[in-house]
């Protein structure tokens, strides 16, 4: 049975699911499979981030300025992500969850089937600690349909708000971990230009990828 989808999917070719011929040789408007080739052969991207202190501003700044693509603040900017054909989402980790949350959950519907580079920026370093945070801010589908790349960022306790420093003067005396006790009391600052390599690499190869759309999927 062939089921027509309503609304037209990008597909992910990280996923596996083209068929061939390859996708370069792909033309516009031609059927391939149960694909069809949209107008522009190649895929439309964009940074989107949440920042509270700067840091994770910082790190999409310089994610625009290597790979090209357009950098909006989710909370400022207003740009609807339905205009890209994969995101680069970029986040700080607050208070054990992340700070995009609220806006991915608005738009989850447009989000749907986009490929999506998750970018965390946190004081925590990667492990099973960020991955459990993450996992209690955003659907499991979500999770698992993006790459998700970890970043450490900058806390200055100067900068905090009286109340953001009381609840880290607070959190620093109940942590058992003597390393993220010290940071929560004293600051850090893990800021690195060169981490970003990750994400540069995986957002190139968006860009080089063919925006289809499908048209039947198969059973
Ligand atoms: C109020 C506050 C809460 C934070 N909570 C966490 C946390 O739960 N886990 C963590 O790993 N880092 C935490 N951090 C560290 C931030 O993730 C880090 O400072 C990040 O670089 C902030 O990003 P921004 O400058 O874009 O706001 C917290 C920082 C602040 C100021």
């Amino acid at each position: 049975m062939h089921v027509s989808r309503e609304k037209p999917t990008l597909i992910d070719v990280r996923q596996g699911r083209l068929e061939r011929p390859a996708p370069q040789d792909w033309k516009p408007g031609a059927h391939h499979s149960r694909f069809t080739v949209v107008g522009d052969l190649t895929m439309k991207g964009a940074v989107f981030y949440a920042t509270k202190y700067g840091s994770t501003a910082e790190y999409a700044e310089w994610i625009g300025a290597e790979t090209g693509l357009p950098v909006f603040d989710v909370r400022s900017d207003g740009v609807d992500p339905e205009t890209y054909d994969f995101l680069i989402l970029a986040t700080p980790v607050i208070y054990y969850k992340l700070l995009i949350t609220d806006w991915v959950q608005r738009n989850l519907t447009k989000l749907d089937g986009k490929p999506i580079v998750m970018v965390t920026v946190s004081g925590a370093p990667p492990g099973p600690k960020l991955d459990a945070w993450v996992g209690d801010s955003l659907p499991a589908d979500f999770i698992a349909n993006a790459e998700h790349v970890a970043l450490r960022g900058r806390q200055v306790p100067a900068e905090l708000s009286w109340f953001d420093r009381a609840m880290l003067i607070i959190a620093a005396w109940k942590n058992p971990d003597p390393v993220a006790s010290d940071e929560e009391l004293n600051g850090f600052d893990y800021m690195d230009k060169d981490s970003i390599a990750p994400v540069v690499a995986l957002a190139n190869a968006l860009k080089g990828r063919t925006a289809v759309k499908e048209t039947e999927a198969a059973t």
